[in-house]
C-alpha cells in the first residue's frame, strides 16, 4: 500500500521532471511565437543589464557605454582587415605583373563587336637566334622542312625501339626528323618548331599534314573517350553538406609529354624551361605528371602559372596504346579508320606490339591485334611482379629477356 504522502512525493517529482523536460525544449514558453531576435552579438548582455536596471542605472550605463565602446573598436580592427587584404591582393597582382616576360605588343584595338569577339590563340613568335649553336643550324636547315621537324629524344638503351622508329618514319614518307640525345631548347632558340616524340611511337601517317598549329602546344591525350581526353565537370557528393550536396571541379588534364608539337613562342619555349627545371630539380617526379601541371595550373597564392594556350590533338588520330587495344580493337567501324601515329605508353612490351600495329595497320593482317593482345596480356600477368623494379611508384623498369617472348610464343 502506498501512503498518501508518499503519492504526494512522486507527483511532486514527476511535476519537476516534466517541468525540466518543458523548460528544455521550449525556454521561452508555449505561446512565445519565435526566441527574441539574437542578430545583435550583445544579445546576452543585453538581457544581463536589463536584469540590472531597476538596481543600479549606473552600473548599467557603464556596461552598456564599456560595450559600444568595444564594438567601435571591433569595427575599426575589421576595417583595418579588410585595407590590409586589400592591399595585399594589389600587392601580389603587382608581383605577378612585374614577373610577366611578355611585352605587350602592338597598339590597343577596339574590341570586336558582340558574339564576334575572339582572343589570339598562340603569342608572336620569337625571333631565331643561330649563334646558340652553329652546327645544329647548319644541320636543321638540311633537315627541316617549313622551318618544322620530328626530335625523338633517345639513348642506346632503347637501340631496337630506335631501329623500329626509323623504320615506320621512313615508312610513312616523313622526311624531316632528328634523332637527339640532348633535351634542351636550343631548337626553339634557333627558330624551329618541334614536334617531340617518344621513341615507343609508331608513325602511319605524315603528322604535320594534320596538325593545327593554331595554339602555342599541341599535344596527344592519355584519355581514351571524349571526357578524358577534352575534359569534363567532375561532380562528386557529399552527403553532409546537405542542400549543397554537389561540387563540381573542371578536370582538363590528360596530356601526354611523349608526343606534342610546340611552337615558336615565348610560353612554349618557357614550359619547356620548366619542365626541365622541375626534373632537374626534383630527380624522383613524374615528367608525365610535371609536364601536364605546368601547362595546365593556373596561378594561385604562392604560383605563377604558364599560360601557354593549348589544342589536345584528336583522340583516334593520334592515339594511345590503351584506345588501340581496349576499344578500337573490338570495334568493327573503329578498326576501319587509320591513326595517323600510336603511341605504346599503356603497355610495357612496346616493341612488339609496335610490330602489331605494323602488322595490322601496314600490312592488313587482320587479326594483328587479337592474337598479340592475347599473347601480351598473358606474358603481363605472369611476369608482372618477376620483371617490374620499381625505384619509385611511377618509375618502374621491365627486365625480360627478350628469349623468354619467343618461349612463350611457341609453348
Ligand atoms: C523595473 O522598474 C519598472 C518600473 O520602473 C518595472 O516596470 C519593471 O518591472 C522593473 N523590472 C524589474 C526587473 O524589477
Ligand atoms: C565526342 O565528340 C565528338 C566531337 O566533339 C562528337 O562528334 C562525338 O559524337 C562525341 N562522342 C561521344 C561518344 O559523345
Amino acid at each position: 500500500m502506498r501512503t498518501p504522502s508518499s503519492r504526494i512525493g512522486a507527483a511532486i517529482v514527476i511535476g519537476v521532471v516534466v517541468g525540466c523536460v518543458f523548460a528544455f525544449f521550449y525556454p521561452y514558453g508555449f505561446f512565445y511565437p519565435n526566441p527574441p531576435p539574437k542578430s545583435h552579438p550583445f544579445f546576452k548582455y543585453d538581457v544581463l543589464v536589463e536584469s540590472w536596471s531597476n538596481e543600479s542605472t549606473e552600473w548599467m550605463n557603464m556596461l552598456r557605454s564599456y560595450i559600444r565602446r568595444l564594438s567601435e573598436k571591433n569595427a575599426e580592427l575589421q576595417k583595418q582587415v579588410k585595407e590590409l587584404n586589400e592591399k595585399l591582393q594589389i600587392a601580389e597582382q603587382e608581383k605577378g605583373r612585374a614577373q610577366e616576360q611578355l611585352v605587350l605588343l602592338g597598339e590597343p584595338k577596339k574590341a570586336a563587336p558582340f558574339g564576334k569577339v575572339k582572343s589570339s590563340r598562340t603569342s608572336r613568335p620569337v625571333l631565331p637566334d643561330e649563334s646558340v649553336n652553329p652546327r645544329l643550324a647548319k644541320i636543321l636547315t638540311k633537315v627541316a622542312v617549313g622551318k618544322e621537324v620530328i626530335v625523338v629524344l633517345a639513348n642506346s638503351k632503347v637501340k631496337s625501339m630506335l631501329e623500329m622508329w626509323l623504320t615506320n618514319v621512313k615508312r610513312a614518307g616523313i622526311p624531316n626528323y632528328l634523332v637527339v640525345a640532348l633535351d634542351d631548347d636550343v631548337f626553339l632558340q634557333l627558330g624551329y618548331r618541334v614536334l617531340l616524340s617518344d621513341v615507343d611511337i609508331v608513325y602511319l601517317q605524315n603528322p604535320f599534314d594534320h596538325l593545327y598549329r593554331d595554339s602555342d602546344v599541341e599535344v596527344m591525350s592519355n584519355g581514351h573517350n571524349n571526357m578524358t581526353a577534352y575534359g569534363y565537370n567532375d561532380v562528386s557528393a557529399e552527403a553532409d553538406m546537405g542542400w549543397a550536396l554537389y561540387t563540381h571541379t573542371m578536370r582538363i588534364w590528360a596530356y601526354s609529354s611523349g608526343f606534342f608539337y610546340i611552337r615558336l613562342t615565348i610560353p612554349a619555349i618557357e614550359l619547356w624551361d620548366r619542365v626541365a627545371n622541375r626534373l632537374t630539380q626534383e630527380p624522383n617526379a613524374w615528367d608525365q605528371a610535371v609536364f601536364n601541371e605546368e601547362l595546365a595550373l593556373p596561378s594561385y597564392p604562392g604560383y605563377i602559372g604558364l599560360y601557354a594556350s593549348r589544342r589536345v590533338m584528336d583522340f583516334y588520330l593520334y592515339m594511345n596504346s590503351k584506345i588501340l587495344f581496349k576499344i578500337i580493337r573490338k570495334d568493327s567501324n573503329l578498326k576501319k579508320l587509320k591513326p595517323v601515329a600510336v603511341h605504346i605508353n599503356y603497355h610495357p612490351d612496346k616493341l612488339y606490339r609496335m610490330k602489331a600495329v605494323v602488322e595490322y595497320y601496314v600490312y592488313s593482317k587482320q587479326d594483328a591485334l587479337i592474337w598479340m593482345h592475347s599473347q601480351m596480356v598473358q606474358i603481363d600477368r605472369y611476369f608482372y611482379f618477376k620483371r617490374r623494379r620499381c625505384l619509385d611508384q611511377h618509375t618502374c623498369t621491365w627486365n625480360i629477356p627478350l628469349g623468354t617472348y619467343y618461349l612463350f610464343f611457341f609453348l
